[in-house]
């Protein structure tokens, strides 16, 4: 099986859970870890399970606006800034999709309280992944960060596990697909 992670990251925090997702998926697919900035959609041809994730910027996914003044805040404030001024995000990257033989996975990253609160980027990335007709072969996750943009303590092996079982849902769906 052949899974692909695309994800989108300003500070590294996504990016660090989207690694754990793939060390967990491994011991059942040969996985490729893509940022949004590099993610070709031609790359998604052969592949049988696509994980996108993205931070929560202002309860859904980022815009152009909400990356551009984090970016600034994290370079003022000396943060880890992975992107880059003019960077797209997981919203802009799932509009380019084609493919519709896929299984499917959404994950995001945000504070730790009611999600009526904090809102959620999987909402707006599950929501594009069904108008492409794709998918999902699990519930979407959440992974989360405190107030000053650091991973809790615990979320990367609770990432690593959320890949592993996607890693068994994914194989068991080939299966009933192969006898069907
Ligand atoms: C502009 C901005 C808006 C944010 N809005 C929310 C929000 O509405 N809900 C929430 O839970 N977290 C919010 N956050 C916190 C982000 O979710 C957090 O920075 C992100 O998960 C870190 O991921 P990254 O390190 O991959 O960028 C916001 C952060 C920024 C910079």
């Amino acid at each position: 099986m052949r899974a692909a992670i695309v994800y989108e990251s300003i500070y590294g925090n996504t990016h660090d859970i989207a690694e754990a997702i793939a060390a967990g998926l491994r011991a059942r697919a040969e996985v490729s870890v893509l940022s949004v900035r590099d993610a070709d959609h031609r790359q998604l041809t052969g592949i049988d399970l696509l994980v996108v994730g993205g931070p929560t910027h202002v309860r859904g996914m980022t815009r152009g606006s909400t990356r551009e003044q984090a970016i600034t805040d994290g370079l003022d404030k000396g943060l880890r800034t992975e992107a880059r001024h003019g960077d797209p995000g997981v919203r802009e990257w799932l509009t380019g999709i084609s493919a519709t033989d896929l299984q499917t996975a959404a994950f995001d990253t945000r504070i730790k309280a009611p999600s009526i609160v904090t809102g959620g980027a999987t909402h707006g990335i599950v929501r594009r992944l069904r108008q492409h007709g794709l998918p999902l072969i699990a519930e979407p996750a959440s992974f989360y960060v405190n107030r000053d943009n650091q991973l809790l303590e615990g979320e990367i092996d609770r990432a690593r596990r959320w890949g592993s079982d996607l890693g068994e849902l994914a194989a068991k769906q080939a299966q009933r697909q192969a006898v069907t």
